[in-house]
């Protein structure tokens, strides 16, 4: 399979947090290609890539025409949770349209595609890992536009394209929780965390490698993809700041007393055993995945 797919892949989001992981990570015979809304140039922070505004399908034609790729994995997405709650278009037009238009030229070139989707396509209600053809009930606008990507890209996509769903994502870019309990804890004694949002922390370090072997073993349909175990966010600031030697003391709340825009699913564990089978191994537990990467940041 992987002789196939010797030449560029079309990475989107290559700025991102996912994206930009997934550029540093190609496997051996693959030049992964970046794109992202922004363009940046070689000597930027960011692995160089072309700037094109997926949501307009003759740039993504041309796009496509002008890379050639032999595949495409598709993590660009609008990802401010809350915001979204009043910029339902927009993000409509990311989550939705530049999804189905990725697709529909992949498609046209006969051309396979990983798209990455989350966790909040579910409601959380449930209290056991939610396996992927469980019925989705996204809760806010977010989800909600993820959700009708994925089923617009499926339908665009008649060969049949893998959907890796993920969550709680962190890295070596980007915001993310694990950063921001860094810097509180530089300023404050203690901080207050909600303990009534159980998820999978994961790290881009072990996801981007989980994209590239569902991509490389031909993945079809959908699958989850996050680290092994469950954890509150009050437990993940806990363990980051414990692996990270902070004195600063972690107090669980509850979501009610921080309220946002945007609700979130209580429960939204992820059960990833049919990646696990495909791959033939588990991703790390969460909490070895996160000393990996806090060790890194040290380095
Ligand atoms: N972060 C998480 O915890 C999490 C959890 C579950 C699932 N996911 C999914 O994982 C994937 C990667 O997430 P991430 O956190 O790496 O996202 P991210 O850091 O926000 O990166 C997404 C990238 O897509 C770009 N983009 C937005 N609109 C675009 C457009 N019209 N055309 C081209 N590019 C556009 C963004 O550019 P701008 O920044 O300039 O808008 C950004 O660089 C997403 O599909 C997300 O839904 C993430």
């Amino acid at each position: 399979m992987s002789e196939r797919l010797r030449g560029s892949v079309l990475v989107t989001g290559a700025a991102g947090m996912l994206g930009s992981q997934l550029l540093l990570t190609a496997p051996d015979g693959i030049e992964a290609v970046g794109t992202d809304l922004v363009a940046a140039p070689a000597g930027s922070p960011h692995v160089a890539h072309v700037g094109v505004d997926l949501t307009r399908l003759d740039a993504v034609n041309a796009l496509f025409d002008r890379v050639a790729p032999v595949a495409v994995i598709h993590p660009a997405a609008y990802t401010a949770v809350d915001k979204a709650e009043e910029e339902e278009d927009l993000a409509r037009r990311v989550n939705a349209l530049a999804a189905e238009n990725v697709a529909r030229a992949a498609a046209e070139r006969d051309l396979p595609m990983v798209m990455v989707s989350t966790d909040f396509v579910f409601d959380g209600t449930k209290r056991t890992p939610y396996r992927p053809d469980e019925p989705t009930s996204p809760l806010g606008v977010y989800g909600r536009t993820k959700l009708e990507g994925e089923q617009l890209a499926q339908a665009a996509h008649s060969h049949g394209l893998a959907i890796l769903r993920t969550q709680w994502l962190y890295g070596p870019r980007g915001a993310h929780f694990p950063g921001t309990m860094l810097r509180l804890a530089a300023e404050r004694d203690s901080l207050r965390v909600v303990s009534d949002q159980v998820g999978s922390p994961t790290s881009t370090i072990e996801l981007a490698p989980a994209l590239w072997d569902a991509l490389l073993l031909g993945a079809r349909g959908v699958y989850h993809a996050a680290c092994e175990g469950e954890a509150s966010w009050f437990d993940l600031a806990a363990a980051t700041l414990e692996l990270a030697g902070s004195k600063t003391v972690v107090e669980p709340c509850t979501t009610a007393e921080f309220p946002r825009p945007a609700p979130r699913p209580a429960y939204s564990v992820l059960d990833c055993s049919t990646l696990t089978e495909l791959r033939g191994h588990p991703f790390k537990p969460w909490r070895d995945a996160l000393g990996d990467f806090l060790a890194l940041e040290r380095a």
